[in-house]
């Protein structure tokens, strides 16, 4: 599994793939990235570790994800985490978060914040249908106000290609996204083992009609590989 790399399109960053104890949630129906987790806290921190040895700071910006969400790691992760922040003079910290934490996700800004780190939170909203979202996803947000998700989240992650989804709605989700947070993630996505089915002449409408629309756009990036960034495998 490759843990490091670095973005060099669009919002230049480097990005670790750490490891966590598990999603606290894990019932996404579209998800099973929440299989890469580690209780051994030993094991954990030595992974971790390795990962974050590698960021130089080159563009002073980092993501750091977990196949959860960040306050999943353990302690010694997340201080692992933050004091290779400030030894790299890492200016922008850029992490992933269910809404389950929005009262950590402000706890942690403020502690960010005294560390002179811009924290951006990254939320997987994967659609503003609230019923496709809750009812077919099974996202576990329950039904948060659109000044709501403002509140907790910069960026986000969306999804795109599940059956049961139309080429409107997804069109509508990253206008949505563009017009109220500062980027855009999205994902194709990947049908894996246990989770619903991909629609793959959805995905393919949207590579000809609306990936064109928003490929140079610098504040959406769009993962048609769920490794694009460079981790994962
Ligand atoms: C793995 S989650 C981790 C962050 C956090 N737990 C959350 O749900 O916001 C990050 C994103 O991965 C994407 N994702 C999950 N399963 C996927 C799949 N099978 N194919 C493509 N993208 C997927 C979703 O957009 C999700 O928001
Ligand atoms: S999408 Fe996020 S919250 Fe949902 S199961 Fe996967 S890691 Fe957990």
């Amino acid at each position: 599994m490759e843990r490091y790399s670095e973005i060099i399109e669009k919002d230049k960053r480097e990005i670790v793939l750490l490891i966590g104890n598990g999603c606290c949630w894990s019932k996404c129906k579209f998800c099973n990235y929440h299989t890469d987790r580690m209780t051994d806290n030993v094991k954990q921190i030595e992974i971790n570790k390795k990962a974050l040895s590698r960021v130089t700071g080159e563009f002073g910006v980092l993501e750091a994800i977990n196949s959860g969400s960040i306050f999943e790691l353990n302690e010694e992760s997340k201080k692992l985490l933050i004091d290779t922040c400030i030894k790299k003079n890492i200016k922008r910290l850029i992490i992933e978060s269910h809404y389950i934490y929005k009262n950590k996700i402000k706890s942690f800004r403020e502690e960010c914040k005294k560390l002179k780190i811009k924290l951006k939170v990254k939320g997987g909203i994967e659609t503003f249908d609230d019923k496709f979202r809750e009812d077919v996803l099974n996202k576990g947000f329950g039904r948060p106000t659109l000044e709501d998700l403002k509140e907790t989240f910069d960026e986000i992650n969306l999804l795109v290609g599940v059956k049961g989804q139309n080429i409107e709605q997804i069109e509508k989700d990253i206008e949505m996204g563009l017009g109220n947070f500062e980027r855009v993630c999205i994902n194709l996505y990947k049908q894996m083992e246990y989770i619903l089915p991909a629609d793959e002449a959805l995905k393919k409408e949207f590579l000809n009609k609306i990936y064109p629309k928003y490929k140079d756009n610098n504040r959406a990036d769009i993962l048609i590989e769920n490794t694009d960034f460079g981790v994962g495998d």
